[in-house]
Formats: C-alpha cells, sequence, structure tokens
C-alpha cells in the first residue's frame, strides 16, 4: 500500500505512529482512549456481548449479498473481528487491516495469523495515499475517535473505486457507561451466573476505564458525536448514496452501508 509522502524522515511504521502520537492535530493534550490498553481486554468483552455480536453477524450477512469484493479495506480495524470474518468468507480476496495502535495491530495479528490474504497496515486513515481501488471498506466504530471526521469520510471516498461499497457504524451518543455496564452485566449473568459475571467484569476492568475516557472526550468534544440526520449528511457530503440506515447498537451508534458515487 502507498503511504503519502510528506512525512520522508519517518521510514517506518513505527516511526508513523510516534509521529501521530505527538501531533497535536491527531492527539495533543486532548483526553482520548488508550487503545493499547483497550486491547487487553477487548475481544473478552467483545465476545460476551450481544449487541457487538448482532453487528458481526449483520456485516457477515452482508457480505452474501453483494458481489466479491477484490480489495477490501478495513479502516479501524482494531483486533480484526470484522477482517476476521472478511478474510474467512472471501478467501480470494485481498484484505488491508488499516489500525495504527500498536497493541491493537499485534491483537489482530496473533488472531488472524491463519490468514495469508490478510495485510497490516499500521497507519491511520489519514496517511494512506492510495485512491480509487478499494471494491469495500469496512470502518465500524472508529470515525468518531478519528481527526476532522468529515475530511476523514472523502479520505474514505478516495480509496473506493466508483460503486464501491462503505460498511460504516459509528458510535454517535454519549457513552454512558452504567447503562452498558448494567447491560452487560445481565447478559453475562444469564450465561455464565453472577460468579462468572463478576470474572469477566474483573478481566475486563480496563474497557470500562476506557469507556469513560471515550465518554469524557465525546464531552469535551475530541471525538465526534451525531445524530442519524448528522451523520447520513456528512455522508452524503463526502460523495456517497445511502442503501441502506439504521440506528444499532442499542441506539448508540449508526449503520450506514452506502456506495460511493462515480
Ligand atoms: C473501538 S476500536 C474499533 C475496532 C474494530 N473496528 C471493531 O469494531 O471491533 C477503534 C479503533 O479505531 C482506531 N483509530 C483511531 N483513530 C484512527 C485513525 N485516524 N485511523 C485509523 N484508525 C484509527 C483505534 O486505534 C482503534 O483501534
Amino acid at each position: 500500500m502507498r503511504r503519502r509522502s510528506p512525512k520522508p524522515s519517518h521510514a517506518c511504521a513505527e516511526r508513523l505512529i510516534e509521529v501521530n502520537v505527538q501531533n497535536p492535530e491527531t492527539s495533543g493534550r486532548s483526553i482520548r482512549a488508550d487503545w493499547s490498553a483497550y486491547a487487553t481486554a477487548y475481544d473478552l468483552l467483545s465476545e460476551h456481548n450481544p449487541a457487538y455480536q448482532e453487528l458481526l453477524q449483520d456485516f457477515e450477512a452482508f457480505l452474501g449479498t453483494i458481489e466479491t469484493p477484490r480489495l477490501i479495506y478495513d479502516i479501524g480495524g482494531g483486533t480484526g473481528n470484522y477482517t476476521e470474518v472478511a478474510a474467512r468468507t472471501c478467501p480470494d480476496s485481498e484484505i488491508h487491516l488499516v489500525e495504527p495502535d500498536i497493541g491493537m495491530n499485534a491483537a489482530a495479528r496473533a488472531k488472524l495469523a491463519q490468514f495469508d490474504n490478510v495485510e497490516y497496515e499500521a497507519f491511520a486513515l489519514e496517511d494512506i495515499g492510495a485512491s480509487g481501488t478499494a471494491d469495500l471498506l469496512i470502518c465500524v466504530h472508529a470515525l468518531y475517535a478519528m481527526p476532522d471526521p468529515e475530511q476523514r469520510l472523502r479520505d474514505m471516498r478516495r480509496l473506493l473505486r466508483p460503486g464501491g461499497w462503505l460498511y460504516l457504524i459509528d458510535l454517535g451518543r454519549d457513552m454512558d457507561v452504567a447503562d452498558w455496564r448494567s447491560y452487560l452485566f445481565s447478559s453475562l449473568k444469564r450465561e455464565h451466573g453472577l460468579t462468572g459475571a463478576l470474572r469477566v467484569f474483573w478481566q475486563g476492568r480496563e474497557i470500562a476505564k476506557q469507556n469513560k475516557t471515550i465518554l469524557k472526550a465525546q464531552q469535551e468534544g475530541t471525538y465526534w458525536t451525531h445524530t442519524a440526520e448528522e451523520i447520513a449528511t456528512a455522508v452524503t457530503a463526502a460523495g456517497f448514496e445511502i442503501h441502506r440506515r439504521e440506528a444499532v447498537y442499542r441506539d448508540y451508534s449508526d449503520l450506514l452501508v452506502c456506495r460511493a458515487k462515480p
């Protein structure tokens, strides 16, 4: 994959990440989640979160409705759960997992080691220089955390060929940590009993901590919050035609299935 060239002195991906961390536009003094800390328990809670599992199932069902995409990007792919679905169901496709966080990237590499159709790109979306070639872009719960989300949507449009698909899910509403805690605890207790629920909560305590940070970042405006209308307007303005749109993830998030306009 071609990366934008304006940082010639930083040849390797690790150095690029370091540059991003120190860039006030992308990090600075604002509150931001520590994605590497999040990565340590991300899959533990994702596996036990029925709302998360529903989204993964929706994505797999969506893949069954379109012509097999040849080139796929999973932007902000985290620990690789959506890439895993794509790699498994589209074994002949080339999949690029774009994930700038070292911890998330390492978790994804370990989990997806058996797939030889996955490339790992340790860059932020804004540092990818490719254009006009992708057939499908996946971006789940990552856009809200990126600097200048409207510009990032235009970057996504640039990566896609005309008619290419964007499968976008974004957290739009404030992360009500107490509400999620009670939802997850009830679901875990039903499945694993009180002791099992307490054990998973203890093992996944880093997630609660990072979710509180996400809420703070939303409240101070570092992370984007939006209504369904606002994200639909931004997606359309970036050059997409919306094919399906619904509130998901217990109404905290918006799902938009779109095609890149010619
Ligand atoms: C909540 S995780 C979502 C992971 C995955 N998409 C999922 O749904 O399981 C958000 C991810 O977005 C990534 N991210 C944040 N800013 C980004 C950027 N500018 N470009 C690409 N990824 C970014 C973070 O590193 C983090 O791993």
